[in-house]
């Protein structure tokens, strides 16, 4: 333990996307297994902190912070189409990407510019453009909390879904995740560039035949365009999830609001469902005047209803009231529940 050190009273605006500034009363950095092995030995009362992109704080923690900084890349093992490789929690999701993308490893280019570390992204199964990460995972590696032992989980056993996974529900605050194994490709890329704004932004720069590198600029450029920066306007994307409903009651809205967009539920790996559909959120936010709205300090996103942003100084209490309002008046006024995506810590 000679290299850790705990810190006292330090604020955690830098350490979570949505800028939100509580402090953490002790807090320290590990850049090992090991090292965290050795903590767990004298504390496993701990909050976790990795990327900081996907919670919203409303108060200062009073637990151990522990930030999981455990860098590394490894590729255990190449053949003629796919590269095997292990990446620690502390990783940064987007540069892993670009270097993915520059080494011609393919499967999560649709998945450029999203915030966050690898460590995190199986917990709710990142997603974006048609693309979601639980395609390439082959094993997520784990410390059990109890026994400071490692556990691994293959993908079936992460029991993925749409934003989901194992690590929210049954086994959620047992494990802290220490790498994550994928396979990419490295030939015949499966390429998806059917999602309608990657094709738009294609075919303006007169691409038809796109490299890997072409989707993960598309989708840079689209997610620029629309999402906020972190590091200029503290946010934490998506805040809640697209709700899935009753094709019966997406009929009856319909005949009230004839645009009202939905997108088909696969519920298996060839099916649609005949009985459901998901709806987007940001349309039904939009559609309730809350686009673009700003309290003080805080607001929903100028150029996508579904991102509630700090301008700077917006507490995590003021951001959670609005989100619950945006919930109670989507209810009212369509009859579905808008279930939330972020972690909120209260
Ligand atoms: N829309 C509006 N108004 C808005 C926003 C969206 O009307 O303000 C409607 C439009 O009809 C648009 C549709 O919603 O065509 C879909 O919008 P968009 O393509 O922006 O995607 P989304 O469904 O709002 C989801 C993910 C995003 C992901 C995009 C692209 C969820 C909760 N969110 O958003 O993920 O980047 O698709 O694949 O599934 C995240 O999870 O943090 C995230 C950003």
């Amino acid at each position: 333990m000679t290299k850790m050190s705990i810190q006292k009273n330090i604020s955690l605006k830098n350490y979570n996307t949505f800028g939100i500034s509580v402090n953490a009363k002790s807090f320290i950095s590990v850049d090992s297994v090991y090292e965290l092995q050795q903590l767990l030995k004298v504390e496993k009362d701990i909050f976790l902190i990795s990327g900081g992109s996907n919670m919203l704080l409303t108060k200062d923690i009073e637990k151990l912070v522990v930030h999981i900084d455990i860098k590394g890349i490894s590729i255990d093992r190449e053949d003629d189409n796919a590269a095997y490789l292990t990446v620690n929690a502390g990783e940064n999701w987007h540069e892993f990407v670009l270097w993915c993308v520059s080494e011609n490893y393919g499967g999560i280019e649709n998945l450029s510019l999203i915030p966050g570390n690898v460590g995190t992204c199986p917990i709710q199964n990142i997603g974006a453009y048609g693309v979601e990460v639980k395609d390439t995972i082959t094993k997520v590696e784990a410390l059990d909390i109890e026994t400071g032992k490692l556990v691994q989980f293959s993908n079936e056993e992460c029991n993925f879904g749409y934003r989901n996974s194992i690590f929210k529900n049954e086994v959620k605050g047992k494990y802290i995740i220490t790498s994550v194994s994928f396979k990419l490709t490295k030939t015949n890329h499966n390429l998806n560039s059917s999602y309608g704004a990657i094709e738009t932004e294609l075919t303006s720069k007169g691409i038809s035949n796109p490299s890997l590198k072409d989707i993960s600029e598309a989708v840079i450029a689209i997610r620029k365009s629309k999402l906020p920066d972190p590091k200029e306007i503290g946010n934490s994307g998506s805040f809640f999830k697209n709700p899935v409903i009753a094709t019966t009651q997406f009929l009856e809205l319909q005949k009230e609001y004839p645009t009202i967009p939905s997108y088909p539920v696969i519920s298996s790996a060839v099916e649609k469902s005949e009985t459901q559909v998901k709806v987007p959120a940001g349309w039904l936010i939009e559609q309730a005047g809350f686009k673009g709205k700003r309290y003080g300090d805080f607001g929903v996103h100028e150029k996508q209803a579904l991102v509630l942003v700090n301008y700077g100084n917006a507490t995590g209490s003021e951001i959670y009231q609005l989100a619950e309002k945006i919930k109670e008046t989507i209810f009212n006024k369509f009859g579905i529940s808008l279930e939330i995506e972020v972690n909120i810590i209260k």
